[in-house]
C-alpha cells in the first residue's frame, strides 16, 4: 500500500482524512482547474437553444452550483493515467449533463422544492418544463459523447444512462413498501447513483487507454464511492441540515422512500412501533411530529449510525481499488475524496 493511501485508509476517526469533504472537493477542483474550466464552457455551450426556456431553466440548475464530483472523477481518472489529449473534457461535460438531466427528472419524481440551495426548476417553471428540458439535456450529453469518438466510452456512458432510469423506476417499486430488504435497497442505489460514478471514472480510464486492471480498478472505485455517497445522502435526509445540504431534509420520509435508515429502523422496531412505520411509510398518513419520532427511533436503534458504518465499508473498498492504479497527485486526490465522503454534511 502506498504511504499516502495507507495514511488515509488507517485514519480511524470515521475514515475522515486530515481534511474534510469540502476541502477534498476544493483540492480536487484546484488540481483540475484548467480542465474544469473547459468542462464548464462545454456545458454552457450545450445549453444554448433558440427556445429561451431551455437555456433559462438549464442555466438555473447549472448556475446554482453543484459540486461537479462526477466530471472530476472522469478528469482525474484520465489524468491519473497520464492522458494528455482533450477528449476527456467532452466526456466529463457529458457526465455532468447526464447528472443534471437526472436531477431535473428526480426533483419532479420526488416533488422536491430545493436543489443546490435554490428553488427547484419544477417549482419555478413546472413539472412538464423540467421533464422536457431534462430530455433536451440528455440528448446534448449524447452529442458530446459521440464527439469524443470512442465506442467503448459511448457504450459505458449510454448504458449508465439507462441504468439510472431503471434505478429510479425500481425505487418507485420499493417506495412505501416496509418489507424492502437491504438487497432491494442496494439494487436501487447501485443503479440510480453508483452506475454513473462508476461509468464516469471508467470513461476517464478508457479515454486514457488504461490497461484492463486500471480500467476495472477505476470503475470499481467509482462504484464503491457512488454507493457510499448515496448511503450518506440517505442518512443526511434524516440527520442533515438544510442550510448545509442545499436540499430539504425530510423529503425521503415525506415520500415514503425505503432508504437504509428506514430499512434498519423497521427491522429493529418493537411490535407496536411497526404500526407507526406502516402508517407513515406504507399508508403515507403523516402528522406533525412524525418525522421527529422517526428520527428518534432511528437514533435509539442506531439506524443512521449503521447506515454510516455501511457507507464507511464502501469507502474503504474504494480506497483499496485505488491501490491498483499508479500513485500520483490524482490518485491521492481521489483517495482523499473517498476518505472524506463519509463525513460529509453537504
Ligand atoms: C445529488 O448528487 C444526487 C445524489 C446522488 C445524492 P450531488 O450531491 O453530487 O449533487 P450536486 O451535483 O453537487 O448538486
Ligand atoms: C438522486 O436521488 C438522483 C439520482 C441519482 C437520479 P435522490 O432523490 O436520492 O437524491 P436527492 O436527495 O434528490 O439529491
Ligand atoms: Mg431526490
Ligand atoms: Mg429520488
Amino acid at each position: 500500500m502506498s504511504p499516502t493511501l495507507t495514511a488515509i485508509a488507517e485514519q480511524d476517526a470515521g475514515l475522515s482524512g486530515a481534511k474534510g469533504f469540502p476541502e477534498a472537493v476544493a483540492a480536487m477542483r484546484d488540481l483540475l482547474a484548467g480542465d474544469l474550466e473547459a468542462v464548464n464552457a462545454q456545458i454552457l455551450a450545450r445549453m444554448d437553444s433558440e427556445v429561451h426556456l431551455i437555456p433559462d431553466l438549464a442555466g438555473h440548475l447549472i448556475n446554482s452550483g453543484g459540486k461537479r464530483i462526477r466530471p472530476m472523477l472522469t478528469l482525474a481518472a484520465a489524468r491519473l493515467l497520464d492522458f494528455d489529449g482533450d477528449d476527456h473534457v467532452k466526456l466529463a461535460a457529458a457526465v455532468e449533463l447526464i447528472h443534471g438531466a437526472t436531477l431535473l427528472h428526480d426533483d419532479v419524481v420526488d416533488d422536491s422544492a430545493l436543489r443546490r440551495g435554490a428553488e427547484t426548476a419544477n417549482t419555478i417553471w413546472g413539472n412538464k418544463e423540467s421533464v422536457l428540458v431534462g430530455d433536451y439535456i440528455f440528448s446534448r450529453a449524447f452529442e458530446l459523447m459521440v464527439a469524443a469518438k470512442n465506442l467503448d466510452v459511448l457504450k459505458v456512458l449510454s448504458r449508465a444512462s439507462g441504468v439510472i432510469a431503471e434505478g429510479e423506476v425500481l425505487q418507485l417499486a420499493t417506495q412505501k413498501n416496509i418489507d424492502t430488504t437491504f438487497d432491494m435497497y442496494l439494487a436501487v442505489v447501485e443503479a440510480k447513483t453508483a452506475a454513473l460514478f462508476a461509468a464516469a471514472s471508467q470513461s476517464g480510464a478508457l479515454i486514457a487507454d488504461g490497461d484492463e486492471t486500471q480500467v476495472n480498478a477505476l470503475r470499481r472505485y467509482g462504484y464503491h464511492l457512488g454507493v457510499a455517497y448515496q448511503l450518506i445522502d440517505d442518512a443526511l435526509d434524516y440527520a442533515g441540515f438544510e442550510a448545509e445540504l442545499g436540499k430539504s431534509v425530510g423529503d425521503d420520509f415525506r415520500e415514503g422512500k425505503m432508504t437504509l435508515p428506514v430499512v434498519y429502523a423497521v427491522a429493529r422496531a418493537k411490535p407496536e412501533e411497526k404500526s407507526f412505520w406502516r402508517r407513515v411509510i406504507s399508508e403515507g398518513r403523516q402528522n406533525d411530529g412524525d418525522f421527529e419520532r422517526a428520527h428518534e427511533l432511528m437514533r435509539r436503534d442506531d439506524a443512521v449510525a449503521d447506515t454510516l458504518s455501511c457507507a464507511r465499508r464502501y469507502a474503504e473498498r474504494a480506497l483499496a481499488d485505488l491501490l491498483k492504479t499508479p500513485e500520483n497527485a490524482y490518485s491521492a486526490a481521489l483517495a482523499e475524496l473517498a476518505a472524506t465522503s463519509v463525513s460529509r454534511a453537504s
